[in-house]
């Protein structure tokens, strides 16, 4: 399979076996990611980061990864240190990077702006998150981790909690648990419900999501548990933020009836759902979901600069 010079701007763009490719390529860069062998394959190689939106863990994991691989990184996380401060426009700022660099990672408030971005530039565009739309690279880490944590991903029965509006983790999530034949239940707020399009999507895949606003009455059948920030910097009113904050909050008295195998996942940064004494259970796993984001992305970056291990 060949992915040189391939965008990552959704997980739709990605056939099942092509998704199957990178996630069992991914589980070779785990010893790189661990520091505990080394490799050079993407010497010479530099990756533009490039993030107009917040960030710890996909700015921090991209470029962990490339580092790992042996490749340097340029960008900013900042936007405002840079020419868009003084109006410049994105297609401009894409070209810039393009001319720099042999791969861009890029986050930006604006859905779209990753499929724009590839249009402007030769080097092959990483869709860091555009605002409430996608985020590939967090979907192939999702994945990964459900599949070395539960072994297969078809039929686990898989909760997706909380801001299903404008998180756009979940998202990518829903399609891509649909092509493996996940059984998928929605638990959000009323006025945060998973877009239509996206549950069309999982019902043309030939799955049909069951959704509700209360978790306590689903909790005892989930295998996993996809807990989501509620998207505060998306909502056009606080009024209404202030409304569904605090809806969901996990705690170890709410995890009495799980399974005593349900893994909790949080593509982080928690706020308030998830209580800090569940990080001892054995149900936590975010933060081993996180470091997956390095694997995988050593993966990406790998197979789209065609420096292949
Ligand atoms: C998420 C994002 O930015 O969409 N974080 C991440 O990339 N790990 C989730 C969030 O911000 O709530």
């Amino acid at each position: 399979m060949d992915f040189k010079g391939k965008d990552i701007i959704a997980i739709r763009d990605f056939s099942k076996q092509e998704i199957n490719y990178i996630l069992n390529y991914a589980k070779k860069m785990v010893p790189f990611a661990l520091g505990e062998k080394t490799t050079t394959i993407l010497q010479g190689k530099v990756l533009s980061s490039l993030f107009f939106e917040p960030s710890t863990r996909t700015r921090l994991s991209f470029e962990s990864a490339m580092n790992r691989l042996s490749g340097r990184v340029i960008g900013f996380a900042d936007p405002t240190a840079t020419s868009q401060k003084k109006g410049e426009t994105l297609a401009d700022t894409i070209r810039m990077a393009d001319a720099y660099s042999d791969v861009i990672a890029i986050r930006h408030p604006l859905e779209g702006a990753a499929r724009l971005a590839a249009d402007f530039s030769e080097a092959p565009i990483l869709n860091a998150g555009d605002g409430a739309g996608r985020h590939p690279t967090q979907c192939f880490l999702d994945l990964f981790t459900i599949l070395t944590e539960k072994n297969k991903i078809e039929g686990q029965n898989v909760v997706l909690l909380g801001d299903l509006k404008y998180g756009r983790t979940v998202h990518s999530l829903a399609y891509a648990l649909s092509v493996y034949g996940a059984e998928l239940t929605f638990v959000s707020p009323k006025s945060l419900q998973m877009p239509k399009e996206i549950v069309d999507e999982c019902k043309e895949l030939g799955v049909t999501p069951q959704s509700t606003t209360k978790l306590d009455r689903i909790i005892k059948d989930a295998d996993v548990l996809y807990v989501t920030r509620i998207q505060k910097e998306r909502f056009p009113d606080a009024e209404e933020y202030n409304r569904v904050v605090g809806s969901y909050k996990i705690n170890n008295e709410l995890l009495k009836p799980a399974k005593e195998d349900l893994i909790i996942m949080h593509p982080l940064p928690r706020v308030t759902e998830i209580h800090p004494e569940v990080d001892k259970t054995s149900h936590a796993i975010y933060f081993k979901q996180a470091f997956n984001g390095v694997p995988i992305r050593m993966a990406l970056l790998s197979l789209i600069t065609g420096g292949v291990l």
